[in-house]
């Protein structure tokens, strides 16, 4: 790409990113998606941070301060209404001041905060704001291992689907069948008016994520009780990556404000993290995989969720194998990192989490390997996620086979990605 390209594209990501600022928060895309999402307000930061970093800090500000009491960060704030999207905040009913959902979504602030901190001009602002986040986020990681890790095991389970962030993956069907459907209240999905139906999850996968938020709902959102009493509870090992990676970056930020004992805590969990994810390791597969919490069995499904443990400081000969498993599914794809095996049968290139290329998962794909040492497989990807951008603009996320643009437009963390792939190109 020549230096005329590029600037083309930092201009052009910078204005989806202005023209889905609200002012203190983001929106992941106009239509779709008219509220703050919390994984994606916290990669968006680091975009932000290419051209204004209060700004960027902000973003993060906003979500924690919509934390919960008892530490958990949810994963939707709803601050102002908007009839455009379900479910909305009269279907989680969870009675905080700023409604909001009632589950969370990947940790992955921990990471972010010490990025914007490492990388700020402005120190002094930078270190002020880094350190009055750095309670909240450790209150966080607590919360999920108190009550999503109850035997201690040092891995923590989601317990909806939408958690994951990968919300249709195939990791979840075989567990997904256990949630029931009966007693639904009638509802009207608004994704499908925005995004083509193809592309979206089904219906029957509706019926189980409303059915899992109606029951939880029934319980009060008394998070010590959700966990053991839902018939979904999966062990991501993509999901326990980005916690453990924020969890260690939150460890070296608090050293550098001399917070000794937060640091060794923070360590502490990640270090039991790393050595518990060995239980999720397919040495047939040469990826990790999901654990079902119910059965106690690991979930024969090879997705994304199995490859970004790279993004944590696993050993040395799993991120090994990861890159080689990567090179494998880009023989069978022209774009690079499909969400799913493309030589699963159930592998489809177009529908959401089972097949589609995601650029925040091949920006923490390509972080992780840049730090094992695997140069060419994050530089493929890289490669990969701009000529995708250049075929097909700035979408939700990409067929991996053809490049299709797909799912939502004009995406908000997508163009986030892009002014960080730029800077590593
Ligand atoms: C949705 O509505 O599609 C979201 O992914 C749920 O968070």
């Amino acid at each position: 790409m020549n230096s005329l390209q590029k600037h083309d594209f930092i201009d052009r990501a910078v204005e989806v990113l202005k023209e889905n600022d609200q002012g203190g928060y983001t929106i992941p895309t106009k239509g779709l998606y008219p509220y703050q999402w919390n994984w994606d307000s916290c990669l968006t930061a680091l975009g932000q941070a290419h051209y204004d970093e209060a700004r960027a800090w902000t973003e993060i500000e906003t979500l924690f301060a919509n934390q919960w009491p008892d530490g958990m960060v949810p994963h939707i704030v709803f601050h102002v209404r908007n009839d455009g999207y379900f479910p909305g905040p009269d279907v989680w009913r969870t009675g905080r001041p700023v409604a909001t959902s009632g589950i969370t979504q990947p940790a992955v602030a921990g990471f972010a905060v010490r990025r914007l901190f490492e990388r700020a001009n402005d120190k002094v602002a930078a270190a002020r704001r880094a350190r009055a986040l750095l309670p909240k986020i450790d209150a966080w990681h607590r919360w999920f291992y108190a009550n999503r890790d109850p035997k201690g095991e040092g891995l923590v389970a989601i317990v909806h689907p939408w958690e994951s962030g990968r919300d249709n993956s195939i990791d979840w069907d075989e567990a997904f069948q256990r949630v029931p459907t009966h007693g639904v209240e009638p509802y009207v999905r608004r994704d499908t008016q925005h995004a083509d139906p193809a592309h979206r999850p089904t219906k029957e996968q509706y019926d189980r994520y409303i059915w899992l938020v109606q029951h939880f709902r029934g319980l009060g959102w008394d998070n010590s009780k959700l966990h053991d009493a839902s018939p979904f509870q999966i062990v991501d090992p993509g999901f326990n990556a980005i916690l453990i990676r924020s969890s260690s970056d939150l460890a070296d930020l608090a050293l550098d404000f001399g917070e000794h004992a937060l640091a060794a805590s923070s360590r502490a969990r990640a270090e039991k993290g790393i050595a518990a994810l060995e239980r999720l390791w397919s040495e047939p597969d040469q990826q990790y995989l999901c654990l079902d919490r119910v059965t106690g069995k690991l979930v024969d499904s090879c997705s994304i969720g199995g490859l970004m443990p790279v993004f944590a400081a696993i050993p040395g000969a799993r991120a090994y194998s990861i890159a080689r498993t990567i090179e494998k599914w880009a023989e069978k794809a022209s774009y690079v990192v499909p969400s799913h095996d493309p030589d699963d049968p159930r592998f489809d290139a177009k529908r959401y989490w089972r097949g589609p290329v995601w650029l925040v998962v091949n920006y923490m794909i390509a972080d992780g390997l840049v730090g094992a040492g695997e140069t060419a497989v994050a530089d493929r990807i890289t490669q990969s996620s701009l000529k995708l951008i250049e075929q097909s603009g700035f979408a939700e996320y990409y067929d991996p086979l053809t490049g299709e643009p797909l799912g939502g437009g004009r995406f908000t963390w997508t163009a986030a990605m892009v002014l960080e792939f730029l800077q590593a190109a």
